[in-house]
Formats: structure tokens, sequence, C-alpha cells
């Protein structure tokens, strides 16, 4: 005997790079040591004030259910940083604290998109924007995108598409780290304004940009969507806590939503989040540390045959051609990974057509690791 399953369970595909997580585990408690290129995540803690609030906190609230959009300070702290970061005067009343951008993401797909909508995104991607949408009965539309378009969504690629409803654009994307300029998000935005399509836009990786500026959505758009997040340039991935900037209209639907999925955002974590704005100097260093990181694997990578890398503008990754050294990325991922001891995340996560000729690397970790992983890698090559 078993219980029904859904069809639309069965159809989200796994996300590869846990299946590697869990391979250098094992490698791990074999006794080997592993250098970690495959995870998105800081190596770092939380900022020292984001801990020092958690902690007083703990001490003095009884951390309860709080109201389902968000703690009111936090909110406007959150609605202060845009005024701050991109001279755009926004409400606190369009600001939504959400578990982790993770947690956004269906709230704004369930707020915007009707059962069989069709989202277009670029490939390659975040795998999870299309596995929520395929979770939700909404169809992920495609856009294949290369270097000529530096990996981003274009209004040709768009125009292309068939009927669509809505766009996610990611700028820095996950996982090439390249970026959107001023002119190209306003032109998508105008796109969409025009067609009458959603966009949606992650802007977590930003505030870890190497060349250019951040664009920010709600700069060029009122009708966008913006999702942000306290994992990557805050560091407190654990923490599962981030937001979302939405058109006033959509504030009481995605109210509704979150009070019966969630009830509320974890208390403990809306405290530290709000401090963790005041660890500015703390976290600049950390962008200071990948920047050195992506300079150091960019003049080592070469000489190990890596050396095909898409622009890594912002974020923590190099997305690497490996189609001259492999037709199969997992395999060569695994190989790298059993002979090497060096983890990478394989294309195919992040582009399903065309990633078995590419592979991911992090280099959120320690300088220390990425001098090891080169080491490591020129000795394997040498093999
Ligand atoms: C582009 C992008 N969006 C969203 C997320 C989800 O992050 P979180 O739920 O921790 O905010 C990630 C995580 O790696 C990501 O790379």
């Amino acid at each position: 005997m078993s219980g029904k399953l859904s069809r639309r369970g069965g159809a989200v595909d796994p996300f590869i790079v846990m299946d590697v997580m869990a391979a250098a585990a094992e490698k791990e408690a074999a006794g080997d040591t592993v250098i970690h290129l495959e995870v998105g995540q800081p190596s770092t803690p939380a900022p020292k004030a984001a801990l020092a609030a958690a902690h007083a906190a703990l001490d003095s609230d009884k951390i309860g259910y709080v109201a389902a959009l968000g703690i009111p300070p936090l909110r406007e702290r959150i609605a202060r940083y845009y005024r701050e970061t991109y001279g755009v005067d926004v409400s606190a009343d369009r600001v939504i604290v959400t578990t982790g951008s993770s947690g956004g993401f269906p709230l704004a797909f369930l707020a915007s998109f009707d059962a069989g909508d069709r989202i277009a995104l670029a490939a390659p991607g975040y795998p999870a924007y299309r596995n929520i949408l395929t979770a939700l009965n909404l169809e992920a539309v495609d856009l294949p995108t290369s270097a000529a378009d530096r990996f981003q969504p274009t209004v040709a690629a768009l125009e292309k598409a068939g009927r669509i409803d809505g766009l996610i654009v990611a700028s820095p994307s996950n996982p090439t780290g390249t970026m959107v300029g001023h002119g190209e998000m306003k032109a998508l935005a105008e796109w969409c304004d025009r067609k009458g399509v959603r966009l949606i836009s992650d802007e977590i990786y930003h505030g870890i940009v190497y060349e250019g500026d951040t664009v920010s959505a709600v700069e060029v758009s009122d009708s966008a969507i913006v999702v942000n997040s306290f994992s990557k340039y805050f560091s407190m991935t654990g923490w599962r806590i981030g937001w979302l900037l939405v058109p006033q209209d959509l504030v009481r639907p995605i109210e509704r939503l979150t009070q019966n999925f969630f009830i509320s955002v974890p208390t403990l974590s809306q405290h530290a989040a709000l401090a963790a704005f005041d660890g500015k100097d703390e976290l600049d260093g950390h962008v200071r540390r990948y920047r050195a990181n992506r300079d150091l694997l960019l003049s080592g990578l070469p000489a190990v045959g890596l050396d095909r890398f898409a622009p890594a503008e912002g974020a923590f990754y190099l997305y690497c051609d490996v189609a001259h050294l492999t037709n199969d990325s997992r395999e060569f991922c695994r190989q790298m990974l059993r002979e090497a001891g060096v983890a990478t995340t394989p294309g195919v996560d992040f582009d399903r057509a065309r990633g078995a000729g590419t592979l991911r690397i992090s280099f959120a970790g320690s300088t220390a690791e990425m001098e090891e992983a080169v080491r490591r890698l020129r000795a394997w090559r040498r093999l």
C-alpha cells in the first residue's frame, strides 16, 4: 500500500550541488581533506553586531510570533537601505520580511501568477527558480544566454520567447556573476510594463561587486518585485532571513499568504538582521577577501586548463567552460573530488541543456583554501 504522490512534486529536480556536498562529506568522513569550492555561502559568521543583538534579544524578548510582514523597525531599516544605497525613497509599507529569499519566491510567484502561467528566466540560472515554479504548476521558460549577452536576458530574447507572464532577472547572477547595467534593466522593465509581464529581480548578491555598479529594479520600475536576503553580503545564511520589496497593491495579498503559510518570520533572526546593517566595515572586509580570492583563481586556474570564465563582476562564483576537457561535467566534478580533493558544482545544476560542458567554482571560502585548491588542481592535472 502506498499513498498518493503528486505529479508536481515528482517533477521537481534535485539540487545537484547538495549531492556534491554529500559526496564531499563522505570523503571527509573517510579521513581525506576536501577543499570546498561547491558551496554558495560565506565561510564567515553573522556580523558581530548581529550576534550581540541576538544575544540581547534572547535575554530580553520572549521570541514569540510577530507581525506577518516583519517587525516595523526592520522594515523601516530596509527602506532606509534603499535610500542610502540607491537614492530611492520607498515606503517601509512595501517591505516584506521573509524566511530567506527562498521564502520570498513562493510568495512573489503566488501573488503574481496563476497556474499554467509562463515565467522566463536565463539559462544558466539558479536552479531553485525553475524547481519552485514547477512545484507551483507554473512553467519555467528558458532563455538560453551566452557570453555575447553576458549570460543575461535581453529584450531580443524575450521577443522570441512566445507569450510570457513573468520574467526573473538575477544580477549579479548565480552561477555566472555577470550583471545587468542600468540601461539594460530599464529596457527590460519597460518591456515588461508594456506587455503586462511581472518583473522579479533577484538582488541577493548586491553588495558583493567587483566591477561596475549594481542597479536595483526599484530604480527603474514601479511594478517590479525585488527579492533580497541577509544570506550573502550580510553573511547570515542559516538565520533564514530575507525580504521582498513589492508594489503597494501586492502588499495585502502577500500578507494574507504569509499569515497562512508561515504566521511570521523567525523573530530572533529579525532582531539580528536589524543590527546587521551596523556591520558594514566587517562585511566590506569579506568582500575584499572575495575579490582577492577571485583574482587568485583567475590567475592560477589557467595553468590547469581552466581559463574560459564568464566575467565575474559580482557574487562569489566563477562559471567555467570545460567543454574542451569533458562532455560530462558531472563525471568531471566527481573525478576532481575523488582524485584532487576539490569539490565544485557541475553546470547541469544551472543549465540542463548545456551544463554538461560547464562547472561552477565558488570562491566564498578563505584565501588559504583558494591557494590550496590551485595547488591541488595543478598536481592533479599533471597526473
Ligand atoms: C541567486 C540566488 N537566489 C536565492 C538564493 C537563496 O538564498 P536564501 O534563501 O538563503 O536567501 C540563492 C542561494 O544560493 C541564490 O544563489
